[in-house]
């Protein structure tokens, strides 16, 4: 699997220093968590502190928006750096229309998937995506436990993908670590996001060895 840290636990006084400390442990991109206080009860970042990271790194910005209306910020996150945007497709923004919006602007782009939403609510979508986010905790927090019935999701949406013949690539998202990250690789996830188990890591390096090797 490949890996995606979460900076949602990070040190933001120390942000530059973290980002380096990502990179330095062989994490192939970074995921950002964006909360808006609405659709999840807890406020992040946005757009201008993304903009300040930017020139600090060559990684992939895989950009997480927990967001009530994503379609209203699609433009002023591309133009900060996000490489992907990824949003709920719980959210109140039309769908179709802001999977367009994001691909018109020459993004990738994801939907997520609560943890009490089911595989078949992005079926209609799948053809367009480059990702899907299976929660393993309900959004808004990090250092939750995982929650290992979302397992046949994943599955569920693996087998959806190869039938299609797609190259839609799998993340899961919350409480994903040594422990639980092989049941991740089992079900068909192709990348973890890894928040706390990273940063309280002894040895964050080997942590991502370990994923790499599932
Ligand atoms: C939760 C966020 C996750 C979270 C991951 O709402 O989307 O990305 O921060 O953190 P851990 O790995 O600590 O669960
Ligand atoms: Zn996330």
């Amino acid at each position: 699997m490949l890996i995606s840290p979460s900076i949602l636990t990070c040190d933001f006084a120390h942000l530059a220093k973290e980002l380096a400390f990502v990179e330095s442990t062989g994490a192939d991109m970074v995921h950002l968590d964006v909360m808006d206080g609405v659709f999840v009860p807890n406020l992040s970042f946005g757009p201008p502190v993304i903009a300040r990271m930017r020139p600090l790194t060559t990684m992939f910005f895989d950009v997480h928006l927990m967001m009530e209306y994503p379609d209203r910020l699609v433009k002023a996150f591309t133009d900060a750096g996000a490489d992907l945007i990824n949003f709920h497709v719980e959210s109140a923004s039309p769908v179709a229309e802001t999977i367009a919006a994001i691909k018109a602007l020459g993004k990738q782009v994801a939907l997520t998937l609560k943890p009490k939403t089911p595989a078949e609510a992005v079926f209609p979508y799948l053809d367009e995506l480059d990702m899907v986010l299976v929660m393993t905790v309900e959004p808004g927090f990090g250092g939750q436990k995982f929650m290992a019935d979302q397992m046949p999701k994943v599955e569920a949406l693996r087998k959806e993908i190869d039938r299609r013949g797609l190259s839609v690539k799998i993340q899961v998202d919350g409480g994903v670590a040594s422990a639980t990250a092989p049941a991740c690789a089992a079900a068909g996830a192709d990348i973890a996001v890894v928040g706390s188990a990273l940063f309280n890591a002894e040895d964050p390096r080997a942590l991502v060895e370990e994923i790499h090797a599932l």
